[in-house]
């Protein structure tokens, strides 16, 4: 399979990664699938096939029921206490160590880049390792197992606590937003990998790579929104087809 891939990844596009001094990679939830990680959008085993986001991922829907946002991110640290990263993280920590300049942005919340190797991610969505203040008096803290009535409460304020995670309706934390849209306009490749580029902010990120004179490349299995944009596709699971990505631009890479 790794080795089919490899022939039909385009010389020219490992003549340009190898050559780019700046690289950047947008990874959606697509990177950790096949860590047993669910995605939002693929039908049936996507987790907004399956739950509502209106009641789950908004700041009114903490508001009317804080516990049971609280528990359905709990239920969510809980599967991830068990995923390891894939060989699709471990390549692209390979590639942060083969190129001069390699940014990580990422839409997903799991920290599986960070376990993989990869330094300075940024983190579009948050963090489920974190929670902080809902009434953002500033208290942010790592999520500990909590003991008695939950969401708990800030020891600043009195406030719920909640997920360090962006919601629906919320803006993007603005450091990571000016970071990610600086990593787009002066990268040389932009590798956009595993997301269904259908959330904003994010998914206007390749179209302004392109427009900045970036080559952009889509790795997933499926079509997205973006396929049409692009200036190369390659259809397959980011956890085959990157190490082979890799593995053709330097071929004694160890993604180890
Ligand atoms: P989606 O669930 O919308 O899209 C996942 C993409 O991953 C799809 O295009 C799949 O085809 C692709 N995919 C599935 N398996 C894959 C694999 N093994 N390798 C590569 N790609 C694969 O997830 P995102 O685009 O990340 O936001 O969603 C963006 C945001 O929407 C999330 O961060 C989340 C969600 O609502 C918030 O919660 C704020």
């Amino acid at each position: 399979m790794t080795r089919d891939l490899a022939l039909a990844i385009p010389p020219a596009l490992v003549d340009r990664l190898r050559s780019a001094r700046s690289v950047a990679a947008l990874t959606g939830a697509g990177v950790s699938a096949e860590s047993g990680v669910p995605t939002f959008r693929d039908a049936q085993t996507g987790l907004w096939a399956k739950f509502d986001p209106t009641e789950l991922a908004t700041p009114s829907a903490f508001a009317r029921n804080p516990k049971f946002v609280w528990d359905w991110y709990a239920w969510r640290r809980e599967l991830l206490a068990g995923a390891r990263p894939n060989a699709g993280h471990l390549a692209l920590a390979a590639l942060e160590r083969r190129v001069a300049r390699f940014h990580l942005i990422t839409q997903n919340v799991d920290g599986l880049h960070q376990a993989a190797g990869s330094s300075d991610v940024i983190e579009l969505h948050g963090s489920i390792g974190r929670i902080r203040c809902s009434r953002g008096c500033g208290t942010v803290a790592r999520w500990a197992v909590a003991q008695g009535d939950l969401p708990p409460r800030c020891a600043g304020c009195g406030a719920f606590l909640r997920p360090d995670v962006v919601w629906f309706e919320e803006m993007l934390p603005p450091d990571a937003l000016a970071a990610a849209e600086d990593a787009a306009r002066h990268c040389d490749v932009l590798l956009v990998i595993g997301t269904a580029a259908e959330v904003y902010p994010a998914a206007a990120l390749p179209r302004s790579a392109r427009a900045c004179g970036a080559t952009v490349v889509e790795i997933n299995p499926q079509p997205t929104a973006l396929s049409d944009a692009v200036d190369h596709v390659l259809r397959g699971p980011s956890g085959v087809v990157l190490p082979a990505l890799v593995a053709a631009a330097w071929p004694a890479t160890s993604l180890s």
